[in-house]
């Protein structure tokens, strides 16, 4: 096969990006993910859009569906799932096949990680935020009451097949959205990416962008091979990993404190234009920094403030409960210039006081 694998020598599964790669969903995952059924998991939006096309082309598939959002990552629609797929008759020889956003791969992924103790599952990211950051590096699980994605496991995909052409039918609040992490790993580890992402984004963002697959394919291809290859340093967070988490210590307490008004993206956005702005006055990024990640983030469309009825201490307080405070201590990746993170002595993450923080969200 001589498809472009953008995790190539990286991971140990091909992540396929390329516009029009899910007309060959047939040949492709059966080969993958060899099965005697193929389960195919998705929501009530994105199912009659692109996965009952995935389901059609695979043997003896079934498509399970929930209905859309983050409201549905629960145990409950687990339960449900797992059941529907007993019921069905499946077994061993299953492979599930997650079509659909991050909402649906943790979902499915949590399925196939537990279902008959772990069956393959094979990724096909249907939104940006999906194919740039939630199909790869095998985290899967679903939220409980407590807190996000607080019950789940590492289960790794057979492969990920990202086809930019499904981005066509995207809201574009959400591929805007997804844009905040694309800019994201430019910030945490490519200068050049990021320059060229800059360049792009008055393409993206205008009203045509999400038909610009061509273009499109190669920022996926660009955002995957810098997840993959952080993820395959480090895969189970115990170090450089941490700088995927750029702008998500605010953003996680905005995001919650909007009561989900704020996308991931939008509220990731803000997170990182405070947590740049926090670590130019802690001295730890060049001057400039911050205002660049402003300046791009505006550019793409995104939010950089607080919304005003949020403030700034209850955006700290919320910091805490945050899954990423050890022991009540809250830390930061932060940068240090375009393309550069802070190592911190190899812990890639470092405590901010409060009184620096505050500044940034004034
Ligand atoms: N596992 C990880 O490493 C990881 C990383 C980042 C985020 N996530 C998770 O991802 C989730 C967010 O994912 P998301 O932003 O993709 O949200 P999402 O899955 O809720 O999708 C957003 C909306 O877009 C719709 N949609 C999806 N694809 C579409 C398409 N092609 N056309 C039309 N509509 C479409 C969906 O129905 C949904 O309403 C969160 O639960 C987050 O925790 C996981
Ligand atoms: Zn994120």
């Amino acid at each position: 096969m001589t498809r472009e694998d953008a995790a190539r020598g990286v991971l140990p599964y091909p992540v396929w990006v390329e516009p029009g790669l899910l007309a060959d969903v047939g040949s492709l995952v059966p080969a993958v993910a060899p099965a005697h059924r193929y389960v195919v998991i998705s929501d009530t939006a994105v199912a009659p859009l692109h996965a009952n096309a995935v389901a059609a082309m695979l043997p003896r598939s079934l498509c399970l569906e929930v209905l859309p959002g983050e409201s549905q990552k629960t145990r409950e629609s687990w339960v449900r799932l797992t059941d529907e797929m007993l019921a069905a008759g499946c077994g061993r020889d299953t492979t599930v096949v997650a079509v659909g956003g991050g909402v649906v791969g943790d979902l499915a992924g949590f399925v196939a990680a537990t279902f008959m103790r772990g069956v393959p599952v094979v990724q096909i990211p249907t939104t940006l935020l999906a194919m740039v950051d939630a199909s790869v590096g095998g985290k899967t699980g679903v939220d409980t009451p407590h807190g996000k994605n607080l019950v789940g496991a590492f289960h790794p995909p057979a492969a990920v097949l990202a086809d930019p052409l499904v981005l066509a039918t995207l809201p574009r609040r959400e591929l805007i959205a997804g844009l905040a992490e694309v800019v994201k790993h430019g910030v945490i580890a490519d200068a050049a990416y990021f320059d060229a992402v800059r360049a792009a984004l008055p393409l993206l963002t205008g009203d045509e962008g999400h038909n610009a697959t061509a273009l499109l394919a190669h920022v996926v291809a660009g955002s995957v091979a810098t997840k993959a290859s952080i993820v395959a340093a480090d895969e189970r967070e115990g170090g450089v990993r941490k700088i995927l988490n750029f702008g998500h210590t605010i953003g996680h307490a905005v995001e919650t404190l909007s009561g989900y008004s704020l996308l991931h993206g939008e509220a990731v956005a803000i997170g990182m234009a405070v947590e740049a702005e926090a670590a130019e006055r802690a001295g730890i990024a060049e001057r400039g920094t911050a205002q660049t990640v402003r300046d791009t983030l505006q550019a793409a469309g995104l939010p950089v403030r607080r919304p005003a009825d949020i403030a700034p201490d209850d955006i700290i307080d919320a910091t805490r409960g945050d899954k990423k405070a050890r022991a009540g201590r809250v830390e930061y990746a932060l940068p240090v210039r375009i393309g550069a993170m802070a190592s911190a002595g190899g812990r890639w993450s470092l405590p901010l006081d409060d009184a620096l923080l505050r500044e940034a969200l004034a």
